[in-house]
């Protein structure tokens, strides 16, 4: 467990290199990522490669005992290459160019940019393979999809197609292009989405949406090879953006030995505290990923800017906390973005560590103050995990086609995910949020909100969760569609009908409009969507109280095999959820904590039966929390009350007494 900083030797003189080490090394920084965007440093000119400022910059920092992380330097092709090779650049919908000007102006599938590339990789890997300095690699930095319509993206998607379905025949029985006179009769009649209307084939964008998925994975899949071969002992990571995504990061991290998360919670007051929730759920979908611990390899230093109006400076307190909540939710490492504001470009006012001024101010103090915290109880966290109870699944493709077709104002997959992460949050729950694809045994609770494309498949494998004991919960818009986009011509929920023991007999998306409906004697609040369900084996435990369905059920309990299932048919408000999973917790025998105040978080980290228990007050206001018993705080060093006031950003780390099995 470490701290590090992004650092750009490029971007100083070189006279502040060694001042700059030297304060790291005072501060308890022992890791720097450098160069993820100095291609034109690196390779001024075609073929002309120079690496001896870095060579320098690395000695530089190793001479204080810091370690260096390598971005290569892809997302930014540089001037000379794009000029001599215009293939590199994407083209819109219209086949314009995307110039440079920024960066990520790159297709993924231009040969030209997949050729220098892999030379730039190369070298660096073949240089710095054996710098006792380097332990790993970034590649590339955040990508992201870039709905690329040039020629090459439109050759190889036409032969990502031809992979998946053989046939053009098969491609038009699966798109079902027949509606609107839509059906191909060549090859060549395919091309990416090039304009025209919005409303096109919704299965045909979502293989689009796939196929973009897979040229970038082929494209890191370039570096990743090179990188392995010729570094066989660098571990390699790629920096994810935050959520929700259109690109698929299961696929995008498949390969890499870990995930780095670029974790920046709003600093703005009115978003500070709901920031903090979906940041925790951040953290738990990039931990999720690969089902390990992660990196965080950007995170908050200062006011954050010049891509939108500045948000307020991190409020005291505000820098620490979110590093300890990355930690009490998996991460391994820090690298705090940036270490001093750049003095020149596009992000002058996405504030480091250290102001222009180049006078480490409070904010450093604050950071200098938590690099010695985590050196102190690195040991103590070293090796541990955490392991969630519960598992709430996530899917890029279930995300995809929500955007593909929103089905009623107000529906979000994502913003409607949240919500439930909140609720289990706000009970002290810690949930793995999961790729749907992923194995779920051993999970006593599921949560698979709307999946909207279901396939037999995960159908049955669900069902054999809930057989064995688990309860599945569902919500609206399940088993729609298959995984072609295509709806299922069947009751919904589809192929989780039989499971689930109701059918939808009609449903009414009402938007935004709020109606109620009544669970345990108790009334809540539900907007969106209704289904109005009909029970088949199983039984009604909730009722609408508006409208024509007024009296019809809301919800559904199903008991199958060891198990059950539990369907919502509405998108209730938050505190249904509170409560509902209460009930659940109960009856699972999970722990939860029912009175913890607004904006303050609990997570723990394991190792064999050694258990770390955070508490985390995200808030700018004073809280109390009540705790079982007195325990010791292993951060602060004292022993803290059973009533306990936090004040605002506090946070507690305590070890929790052994589970009594
Ligand atoms: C991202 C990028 C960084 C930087 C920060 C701040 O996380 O990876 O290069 O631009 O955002 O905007
Ligand atoms: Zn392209």
């Amino acid at each position: 467990m470490r701290m590090g900083v992004d650092y750009y030797p490029e971007h100083w003189d070189r006279s502040l290199w060694e001042q700059d080490a030297k304060l790291m090394q005072e501060t308890g920084v022992s890791l720097i990522r450098v160069a993820e965007f100095a291609w034109s440093r690196l390779e001024p000119t075609e073929g002309r490669y120079d690496f001896t400022w870095l060579d320098d910059a690395i000695d530089t920092f190793a001479k204080r005992g810091i370690q260096v992380v390598i971005g290569t330097p892809t997302c930014t092709p540089p001037n000379w290459l794009v000029n001599a090779y215009p293939d590199v650049l994407p083209r819109d919908e219209k086949l314009h160019p995307r110039y440079p000007g920024i960066r990520g102006h790159r297709c993924y599938n231009s040969p030209s940019m997949r050729h220098y590339s892999a030379l730039i990789v190369e070298k660096l890997a073949l240089h710095y393979a054996n710098n006792p300095a380097v332990i790993g690699w970034q590649t590339d930095n955040e990508f992201s999809l870039n709905e690329c319509n040039c020629e090459h993206c439109n050759a190889r998607f036409r032969t990502w197609l031809q992979e998946k379905y053989d046939s053009i025949e098969a491609i038009n029985a699966a798109w079902g292009t027949v509606v609107w006179s839509g059906e191909y009769s060549d090859w060549s009649q395919i091309t990416t989405p090039l304009g025209g209307m919005n409303y096109k084939n919704p299965s045909f964008v979502l293989d689009y949406k796939r196929f973009e998925t897979d040229s970038l994975v082929e494209f890191q899949q370039l570096q990743l090879n090179i990188l392995k071969k010729h570094c066989p002992n660098h571990f390699i990571t790629h920096n994810i953006w935050s959520y929700p995504m259109a690109l698929d990061y299961y696929k995008l991290c498949e390969n890499l030995d870990f995930v780095s998360l670029d974790y920046y919670p709003s600093t703005n007051p009115e978003k500070a505290e709901s920031s903090g929730y979906s940041g925790a759920l951040t953290l738990d979908l990039t931990r999720g990923i690969k089902r390990q611990n992660f990196w965080i390899m950007e995170t908050i230093s200062g006011p954050p800017g010049c891509w939108m109006p500045m948000w307020r400076t991190p409020h005291p307190g505000f820098i620490r906390a979110f590093a300890w909540q990355s930690i009490a939710r998996g991460a391994d490492t820090l690298v705090h973005f940036r270490w001093r504001s750049a003095p020149s470009g596009a992000e002058q006012f996405w504030h480091g560590l250290i102001d222009h001024s180049n006078v480490p101010g409070r904010r450093f103090e604050e950071y200098r103050g938590l690099c010695g915290e985590v050196r102190k109880l690195a040991p103590l966290l070293e090796g541990t995990e955490v392991r969630g109870e519960v598992a709430i699944l996530h899917s890029h493709d279930q995300y995809n086609a929500f955007q593909i077709q929103y089905q009623v104002d107000g529906m979000d997959y994502f913003d409607n995910l949240k919500t439930i992460h909140r609720a289990f949050t706000k009970l002290g729950i810690v949930t793995d949020v999961l790729n749907e694809s992923d194995d779920l045994s051993g999970y006593k609770l599921i949560v698979a909100p709307s999946l909207f494309l279901l396939d037999p498949e995960l159908a049955s494998r669900l069902e054999t969760c809930v057989q064995n004991g688990a309860m599945l919960v569902l919500t609206p818009r399940t088993g729609v569609k298959n995984l072609n986009n295509v709806c299922w011509i069947q009751p919904l929920p589809g192929p989780l009908s039989n499971a689930a023991g109701v059918t939808v007999a009609e449903y009414d998306p009402i938007g935004r409009d709020v109606h109620h409906f009544s669970w345990r004697n108790k009334t809540y609040s539900c907007s969106q969507w209704c289904d109005i369900l009909t029970p088949q084996t199983a039984e009604s435990v909730a009722w609408y109280e508006d409208d024509f369905f007024a009296g019809k059920t809301a919800a559904t309990v199903h008991k199958f095999g060891e198990g059950e299932v539990c369907y919502l048919g509405t998108v209730p408000e938050e505190a249904f959820y509170v409560d509902f999973i209460q009930d659940a917790a109960v009856k699972l025998g999970l722990q939860f904590i029912s009175d913890l105040p607004e904006g303050v978080q609990i997570s723990t980290r394991v190792k064999g039966s050694t258990r770390y228990l955070f508490l985390m007050n995200l808030t700018r206001k004073e809280q109390i929390v009540t705790l079982d018993r007195v325990y010791y705080s292993l951060l602060n060093e004292r022993e803290i009350g059973q009533v306990l006031t936090m004040a605002p950003y506090a946070i507690e780390i305590v070890e929790l007494p052994m589970k009594s099995t």
